[in-house]
């Protein structure tokens, strides 16, 4: 709950900005941070985040993404899973971790549509 919590904090924080795009802001935080476990070849619970319309159709645990909706996207949830937690993305073992101005990028742009 807490964490729905910090998430909606930082989305309200970020709504007046312009929203951010998948390609100009989003894109490149994947391709550093997550494309190596979920890209073309590897897929990590059969999610890649190789393009938008990957994006959009999910993995095992159906979509990942709920556009206007950060809070109950799982993509979204799972940044800021404690470090212990093996849902945690990415994984705390990562030497590239997400920092907190990414992760409230990617709640912003989930918010506004995942466009
Ligand atoms: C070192 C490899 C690795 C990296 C890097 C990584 N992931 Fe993952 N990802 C995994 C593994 C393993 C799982 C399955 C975890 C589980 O459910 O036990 C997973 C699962 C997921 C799922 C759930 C898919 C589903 O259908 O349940 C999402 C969403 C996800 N990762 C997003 C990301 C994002 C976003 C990043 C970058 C910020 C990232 N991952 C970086 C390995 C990685």
């Amino acid at each position: 709950m807490r964490v729905l919590l910090a998430l909606w904090v930082m989305v309200g924080a970020l709504s007046s900005a312009e929203p951010p795009t998948f390609k100009r802001d989003i894109a490149p935080i994947f391709k550093a941070k997550c494309k190596k476990c979920h890209g073309l070849l590897v897929k990590q619970k059969g999610f890649s985040l190789r393009s938008l319309k990957a994006i959009r159709k999910g993995g095992e645990s159906g979509a990942v993404i709920v556009p206007g909706k950060p809070e109950l996207s799982i993509l979204v949830q799972q940044l800021s899973l404690p470090a212990q937690n093996p849902k945690r993305m990415p994984p705390i073992v990562e030497k590239a971790q997400l920092t907190e101005a990414e992760k409230k990028l990617i709640a912003a742009w989930v918010k506004a549509g995942a466009k």
